[in-house]
């Protein structure tokens, strides 16, 4: 599948060697997308709140060689050599390629790293990839703009190009990246209701937030920092003949229009309802395929009756989602913030593995540096 707005004018123009470095946060989806179909496509829309802590900054340097057909770059995380995470990117050049025609033609060097451990069992894809997608606009804005055979109108590039671009290429690195560019409620998938919306990109969420979630919390409670025990890769495909799959994309796209007027009247018990019950929808389909998993451990329970019970005779408006992995992501107003933390400090930091966790927050997306 070519998706031909994307494919750029020829440019007659190259730059000798260059670098730029983009920030590029993380975030957590409300309204999961679990399942996709070929070329990273989703099988149901998703909506998610972009992070403000957890981050990676990527600086991508670049320097001109002979196009002789074949991709060429190294990866470094911390300053040292990383030839592990050589295959998912190749992966991810040969499938941008043909929207970016440059990429045979440079020598690239990835130097990136996280805000958060590596070893905290919060997936530096969607991170990552969107960092790495913003710099290879970088590169192409530039090129384009300093193409002697382009006229003006041609050269200025739109700002609103560039982002949906950069999060069409993210997606195609890992979907749930292309919802990391921009902030603070990033939809992806197209849903009838959101103007705009699409399965191609990432589009900023276009109505009405009441101010109820205006600098929501995020606590992410480190339960098991391990790697993974299932990529999502693996874990999306198991939603192909999985029996209970089409019931479960509907109701996303369900889940996601009732989300529209929670976001617009701040219901927050309503809120609660519908992200908890995401939350355990997303590990029940991981429960119900074939082969079947079970990604939560035994105190991401413990955490998750913690909350319930302090909700019940406390009246917070406290809640939790998961990502496809054992750690908590423990959602709050801003004004409970301190008794909130202090519940956390007491009673749910025993169930985290060293006693760990982040303290996050809705953000604004990716930055320039
Ligand atoms: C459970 O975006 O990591 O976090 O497209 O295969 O890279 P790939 O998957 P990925 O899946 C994320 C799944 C999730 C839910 C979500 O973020 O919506």
């Amino acid at each position: 599948m070519i998706a031909a707005g994307f494919i750029p004018k020829a440019y007659s123009n190259s730059i000798e060697k260059g670098s730029f470095t983009w920030s590029s946060p993380s975030n957590i989806a409300l309204v999961k997308y679990w399942g996709k179909k070929e070329h990273q496509i989703p099988e149901n829309p998703s909506i998610s709140f972009t992070l403000n802590n957890c981050k990676t900054n990527t600086k991508l340097s670049f320097t001109k060689k002979e196009n002789d057909g074949n991709l060429s770059f190294e990866v470094f995380l911390d300053d040292e050599k990383k030839d592990d995470f050589k295959p998912k990117i190749e992966t991810f050049f040969k499938r941008i390629e043909a929207y970016l025609p440059f990429l045979k033609g440079y020598h690239f060097k990835i130097e990136t790293s996280n805000t958060f451990p590596h070893s905290s069992g919060i997936a530096s894809s969607a991170s990552g990839m969107s960092a790495l997608a913003l710099c290879l606009m970088s590169i192409e804005k530039e090129l384009i703009k300093s193409d002697v055979t382009l006229s003006a109108v041609e050269k200025s590039y739109d700002e609103n190009y560039f982002i949906q671009k950069a999060s069409f290429l993210a997606r195609l690195g890992s979907g749930s990246a292309c919802r990391s560019l921009e902030g603070d409620l990033v939809v992806w998938g197209k849903h009838e209701e959101i103007k705009g919306s699409s399965d191609l990109f990432g589009i900023k969420y276009p109505y009405e937030v009441h101010s109820n979630f205006k600098n929501y919390q995020d606590t992410i409670l480190l339960v098991d920092k391990g790697k993974k025990q299932v990529s999502s890769t693996v874990g999306h495909n198991l939603m192909h003949n999985h029996p209970f799959a089409q019931e479960r994309f509907k109701q996303a796209g369900k889940n996601l229009s009732d989300m529209i007027s929670i976001l617009k009247n701040g219901d927050l018990n309503a809120f609660i309802a519908l992200v908890e019950s995401e939350a355990l929808t997303l590990h029940a389909m991981m429960m119900t395929s074939m082969p079947y998993f079970i990604l939560m451990k035994p105190n991401t329970l413990e955490i998750i009756n913690k909350i319930w019970n302090y909700r019940k005779t406390s009246g917070s408006k406290i809640c939790f989602t998961l990502d496809a992995g054992a750690n908590v992501h423990v959602l709050y107003p801003e004004n409970e913030a301190k008794s909130v933390m202090e519940f956390i400090n007491t009673e749910l930091v025993v169930f985290c593995q060293k006693g760990e966790y982040i303290n996050d927050k809705i953000g604004f997306g990716a930055k320039l540096l």
